[in-house]
């Protein structure tokens, strides 16, 4: 964990202890560092009309556009189990809108950290905001 900014750590942290998951009974928690070097993070947000949930990730995300920024530079993931907590599809595919290739995802438990990845390794041959740029 020690290249990584321990602050990310703790803002995620902070976030699974916020998570409202009383139906699949898995918080999940996300701190992202953006290029300006401010920290934003979300919980996961379920919902009794269940396709409704709302990823840690897509919370986090929403709370940094929300404020104004678009870049990601580092973003750590907090989920219990025995499989890493690993960013969905879905999700893998929001962080793409507002990271770059080599981004470092972290993943990891409440006690530490487990494992990096770029976007790049969780979503190769991707699609993204390039795709739609207009040929002259
Ligand atoms: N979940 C996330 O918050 N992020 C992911 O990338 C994986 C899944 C949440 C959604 C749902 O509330 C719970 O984990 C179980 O799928």
């Amino acid at each position: 964990m020690s290249i990584i900014d321990p602050e990310l750590f703790t803002k995620a942290l902070a976030a699974i202890e916020k998570s409202y998951s009383p139906y699949s009974k898995f918080p999940v928690g996300c701190a992202l560092k953006t290029k300006s070097g401010q920290y934003y993070s979300g919980c996961n947000i379920e919902n009794a009309s269940y396709s409704l949930t709302q990823c840690a990730e897509a919370s986090a995300i929403a709370q940094m556009v929300s404020a104004g920024e678009r870049e990601i530079a580092e973003i750590f993931v907090i989920g219990d189990g025995a499989e890493l907590c690993t960013p969905c599809g879905a999700c893998r595919q929001r962080i793409r809108e507002f990271a770059s290739l080599d981004t470092p995802i972290h993943i990891g438990n409440r006690e530490q950290h487990r494992a990096s990845f770029t976007l790049n390794e969780l979503l190769p041959h991707s699609f993204g905001p390039e795709n739609l740029e207009k040929i002259s």
